[in-house]
């Protein structure tokens, strides 16, 4: 029997209550076809940096090295800086993984109403490039609370980087519609856009059935809440990638939906999967989280790892779900976590 060891780190606030709804939906599914998943709980996250002032332990990578993959909840709480907990745990998994992808579907599920008045057949994907651009550590800060204070940020762009980020894209554009949208800045940002349009123009070439569009980020922006369903693939630096998922996503009814995918393409290291939320302090500890973005990213696992036809189970399971009517309330509804993962584990018994 096909076993598959997983690290699972939920992290903080709803991470700790959707993580073990997607959990029992995953044992389901794993259980009805035929595998096994083994949990590797790590308990990483902000209750541990006010222990002991770090987010993960130093040989925290090397403990997620030899998984199958990594299952993510969310990091973040109030009383700590976000860049603290963002950096001492998420980022580091990308960057030291060469998860160069972040890969973001959206789609419109049934039961699911869109805020926009017109969303008809929205079904996009962003490609984000998850390890350079404009998250990167190159940069300082002097003269710290003085009149003359400065800062810098540098953005990084490599040939490399931004090849093999418009490869992956214009690949998945060509098994899709064959549009592939080109996120880019090139009229402001004078050195790195220019390069980025350049660099992905040259890779788009080697696919002649893929019709590629630069388009600016602004004007793209506008066009994700007037004509989303004019959109199919897009691929995006780091930061534009981060920005337009969150607005799509949104357009897709609610952030609690919209899974994401870290993935290292060539298998070299572990993929991520994880939620586009984050820890939602706001609601979190009362049981009424949207499980949908961390199911569905479980959905992405089984992909990944191969077992196609028990993510499409789980797919419909989840959309079946939704389509009756047990939906949480940022969807309007008034279910609770707990009640969404045991609706979806009961269908899979009875699809099964
Ligand atoms: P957030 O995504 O946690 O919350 C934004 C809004 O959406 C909140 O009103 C929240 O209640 C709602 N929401 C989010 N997920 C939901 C779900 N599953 N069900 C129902 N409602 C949901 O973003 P926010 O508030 O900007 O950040 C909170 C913390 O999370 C911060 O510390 C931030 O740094 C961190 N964060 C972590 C991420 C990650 O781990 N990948 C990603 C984004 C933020
Ligand atoms: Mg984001």
């Amino acid at each position: 029997m096909e076993n598959y060891t997983i690290d699972v780190i939920a992290g903080d606030g709803i991470g700790q209550e959707v993580v073990p709804a997607a959990l029992e939906c995953l044992t389901a599914v794993a259980r009805r076809d035929g595998f096994r998943f083994e949990w590797r709980h790590h308990d990483w996250g902000a209750d541990r940096y006010r222990v002991d002032g770090a987010m993960m332990p130093a040989n925290g990578l090397d403990q997620l090295r030899d998984g199958d993959g990594i299952f993510l909840g969310a990091v973040g709480h109030p009383d700590i800086p976000d860049h603290v907990s963002l950096w001492g745990l998420l980022i580091p998994i990308r960057k030291a993984f060469h998860q160069y992808v972040n890969l973001r579907p959206v789609r419109l599920l049934p039961g699911v109403t869109s805020p926009l008045r017109e969303s008809g057949g929205l079904d996009i994907v962003v490609v984000r490039e998850n390890v350079e651009g404009e998250y990167s550590e190159m940069g300082g800060r002097a003269y710290t609370g003085d009149a003359e204070e400065l800062v810098t940020q540098q953005a990084l762009f490599t040939r490399s980087g931004v090849s093999r980020v418009a490869r992956f894209a214009a690949e998945l554009a060509s098994t899709r519609s064959g549009s592939l949208i080109s996120a880019t800045k090139s009229n402001g940002i004078i050195h790195s856009m220019p390069f980025w349009d350049e660099v992905v123009a040259e890779v788009v070439a080697d696919f002649p059935e893929v019709r590629l569009e630069s388009v600016l980020i602004d004007a793209l922006a506008a066009r994700a809440v007037l004509r989303p369903f004019s959109l199919d693939v897009i691929v995006a630096s780091n930061l534009f990638g981060d920005i337009l998922s969150d607005l799509v996503a949104a357009t897709a009814g609610s952030i609690g939906v919209a899974p994401s995918a870290n993935l290292n393409p060539e298998r070299l290291n572990p993929s991520m999967f994880e939620p586009v939320h984050g820890s939602a302090p706001d609601i979190a500890g009362r049981g009424v989280a949207n499980p949908v973005g961390q199911i569905w990213a479980g959905v992405l696992m089984l992909e990944h790892l191969g077992q196609a036809g028990s993510a499409r189970t789980l797919m419909s399971a989840l959309e079946d779900v939704l389509a009756d009517g047990i939906r949480t309330i940022d969807l309007g509804g008034t279910a609770r976590t707990a009640e969404v993962a045991a609706a979806v584990v009961e269908r899979l018994r009875i699809a099964g």
